[in-house]
């Protein structure tokens, strides 16, 4: 039986274990800079900016804030929005290019003069009249409107923005947002965001951060509206319309606000308010929660079997709540992500087991802090476990590749990753790793060779053969510790 909260053995040792460490953060460079270092030829461009996603994302900007006000009817499926996206320019710009799947562009403006419109290849493109200077800061304003539609990735599944019966959801990994406002789609590109949304009367319109505002639009129409303060990558924004019990409390000084689809059981209002009190857990391990607002949402769709870390108020399936699960292992991994992937966000695709393998882990310390399977037997299991079953040891977490972004060695062998350096670093410079990757990185973006530099100097030997074997070979590395 697990214990309820209890602490026990290891995880216990730990956490008591752990010294405060004093993260050293520099801060990113500026536009300017940014800009200058482009012209210096210091920075390389390649052709793409994610080779596992050609087509997602653009050079040669970055947004910092985008306000995004869009309307939804059910009835007709019809999204109405604008966007106004605050960018610097990081080299000189003839245009703009955003991503965009289907809807229409009724107009654009850069700095409030209208600006030219084309598109292409789920890109928008806007031209201003005249060129934008490397390092200036400019406004994009983009009005649009149509029947929003997800777009399927191989083996990832339907992404965005989806009708219900009565509502919608926009999740999706690693493509979203583009589905329903013009947008940066790429987590090297992270702004933060104000969100009103416009539904009608009677119906939640839930999203990220902290909410603002409820209030009366048109007649029969209620407009909702959330802030997310802190920077947050594209696949992190969601927006869930429909027929929701909405509950909300405080929470370590912060709303928590919790939505559950009203067909679902009001006992997984009880089992997703608990949020709060794991993320206190999770803090005590990775330092302090780092954004202003908690919550979940539940849906009731069945065609959605995960869930999403969307920022500071993950998105589940039903399936985690149903059959005598109270969705403790989900809600610690969605959790952990606020961390892992949220607050210190992948620079490529290709580093994924920087967001999965963590929350993975995550989920084996909560397991083992909540009296059932410690870390070490996690582990053990999967070492005897999946073995060659399911390319498990022969898909290298380090670099999945596209189509298996989300395949089981990303999650477990990147845990198993993280296990393998604790037994060879220890418990307590293990925890510093953790928890100094995080204060380090807050807020921007790292990558696999940040993380194993940063766990070099802070256990202070070589490390790269153990990340090598554990992440890059298409092989069972050797047993850890022995
Ligand atoms: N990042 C999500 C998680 O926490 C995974 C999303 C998987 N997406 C999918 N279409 N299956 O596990
Ligand atoms: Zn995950």
């Amino acid at each position: 039986m697990r214990g309820r909260w209890g602490r026990h053995g290891l995880v216990a040792g730990l956490l008591t274990a752990l010294a405060v460490i004093a993260g050293c953060t520099s801060p990113p460079p500026s536009a300017p800079e940014r800009a200058d270092e482009w012209r210096q030829g210091k920075v390389r461009t390649p052709a793409t900016l994610d080779p596992y996603f050609p087509d997602l994302g653009n050079h040669g900007y970055q947004v910092e804030h985008y306000q995004l006000a869009v309307t939804y009817d059910p009835a007709s499926k019809q999204l109405t929005g604008q966007v106004v996206a605050q960018v610097e320019a990081l080299t000189r710009l003839e245009s703009v290019r955003f991503d965009l799947v289907g809807l229409t562009v009724t107009s654009a403006t850069v700095d409030g003069m209208a600006a030219g419109v084309d598109r292409g290849d789920d890109k928008l493109i806007v031209t201003p009249a005249d060129p934008i200077a490397a390092g200036a800061t400019f406004t994009v304003t983009v009005d649009y409107q149509g029947i929003p539609e997800p777009v399927s990735h191989p083996g990832l599944g339907d992404n965005g923005f989806q009708p219900t019966s009565e509502g919608a959801f926009a999740i999706g990994e690693p493509r979203s947002a583009s589905t329903w406002f013009p947008v940066n789609e790429h987590p090297s590109d992270k702004a933060t965001y104000t969100i009103e949304l416009t539904v009608p009367e009677g119906l939640a319109a839930i999203s990220n951060g902290v909410p603002a505002g409820r209030e009366p639009a048109a007649p029969g129409w209620t407009r909702w509206r959330w802030e997310e303060r802190h920077p947050m990558a594209s696949y992190l924004v969601t927006a869930v319309i429909g027929d929701y019990r909405v509950t909300t409390r405080e929470h370590a000084d912060r709303p928590l606000v919790v939505a559950v689809h009203s067909d679902l059981p009001t006992r997984i209002d009880q089992q997703l308010l608990r949020s709060g009190q794991i993320a206190d857990v999770l803090a005590e391990w990775f330092g302090p929660y780092p954004f202003d607002a908690y919550g979940g949402v539940v849906l009731a769709d069945p065609r959605v079997g995960f869930a999403l870390e969307t920022q500071s108020r993950p998105v589940y399936s039903p399936a985690f709540f149903i059959a005598g699960q109270d969705g403790t292992g989900v809600i610690v991994h969605e959790l952990a992500h606020q961390w892992f992937g949220n607050c210190v966000s992948i620079t490529s695709w290709r580093d994924i087991w920087l967001n999965e393998g963590f929350a993975t882990y995550a989920e084996w310390l909560f397991e083992e802090f909540d009296g059932g399977d410690t870390a070490q037997e996690t582990f053990d299991l999967y070492w005897e476990g999946p073995g060659g079953a399911d390319r498990f040891w022969t898909t290298p977490p380090g670099d999945p590749g596209a189509g298996r972004l989300f395949h089981s060695a990303v999650y477990v062998r990147g845990a198993m990753t993280l296990h393998a350096l604790r037994v060879t670093v220890g418990d307590e410079a293990f925890l510093e790793i953790l928890r100094s990757w995080v204060a380090r990185y807050a807020y921007r973006n790292a990558t696999t060779d940040d993380f194993v530099a940063l766990a070099e100097q802070v256990a202070g030997r070589p490390l790269r053969e153990l990340f090598d074997a554990w992440l890059y070979a298409d092989q069972r590395p050797t047993y850890p510790g022995r």
